[in-house]
């Protein structure tokens, strides 16, 4: 695992996108594993103005996201669907909706769409860069603390902390759903290359934690010491700060 300091969040967010940019460049036909997320917001916004500047077509590029809610429809203004197209994807009129894949957390058989999310990662990857958040209690996607290391792509519950962190979005607490489609930790540890971001004081503690090298299903974030090819991409908050 390499842990890299960036000092602040755009040269951190810039770190992210411009290795997406490469690997976009490097393969016309490469598979990405996208986060949501307010880090994540920064880094779709610097690769659409790359891949504009660069003209680039990306037909040929498939995605998979990490996650979705349950409970709410895809349309709905706070699903990670109308996330994705409002900060990526409808920007860039050359991606293909039929590479483009989130799970269906409204599916009417939840128990058949993670066997089928699983499954089309295996058909259509591996995925040569899994991008990564991290929850302040350490979760990566939404696998919470306990979740098994060899998950798979499931339902999952949301902790309290989790929802309450993700209440901003919503006008209110209650609104949050309590339940996602999550791609598992197994699934995340099948991409060839992954890169975690996460800047603010805010990150810092799950940072810490992370950086002890302890590997404890407490810190869902620790299962990534099991992955050759890991990058850790902070700015000084998520670094140094004691809170
Ligand atoms: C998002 C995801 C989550 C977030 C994490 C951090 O698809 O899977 O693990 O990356 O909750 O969220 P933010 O970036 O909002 O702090």
């Amino acid at each position: 695992m390499k842990v890299i300091n960036l000092g602040t969040k755009e040269e951190a967010c810039h770190y992210v996108s411009n290795e997406l940019l490469k690997q976009i460049i490097e393969n016309k036909n490469s598979v990405l594993g996208l986060a949501t997320g307010g880090t994540m917001v920064r880094v779709y916004e610097q690769l659409v103005n790359l891949i504009r500047i660069n003209e680039i077509d990306l037909s040929e590029i498939t995605t998979f996201n990490l996650d979705e809610y349950i409970g709410i429809d895809y349309d709905h203004p706070e699903s990670y669907y109308t996330y994705m197209h409002d900060v990526l994807f409808n920007h860039l009129p050359s991606w293909n909706e039929e590479r483009i894949h989130l799970p269906n957390g409204s599916s009417e058989n939840l128990q058949e769409e993670v066997i089928r999310y699983e499954k089309l990662i295996d058909e259509e990857g591996p995925i040569d860069i899994q991008i990564l958040g991290i929850g302040e209690n350490g979760h990566i996607g939404f696998n919470e603390p306990g979740t098994d290391f060899n998950s798979l792509t499931s339902v999952v519950g949301l902790t309290e902390s989790t929802i309450e962190a993700n209440s901003r979005y919503f006008e209110a607490v209650e609104e949050v759903p309590k339940e996602a489609v999550s791609m598992g930790i197994k699934s995340i540890l099948k991409a060839k290359r992954i890169i975690l971001l996460a800047y603010g004081p805010k990150k810092a503690q799950a940072i810490q934690k992370l950086l002890t090298g302890e590997v404890t299903t407490d810190l869902p974030a620790s299962a990534l010491y099991n992955h050759p090819n890991v990058e850790i991409i902070l700015d000084n908050n998520a670094y140094l700060s004691e809170t």
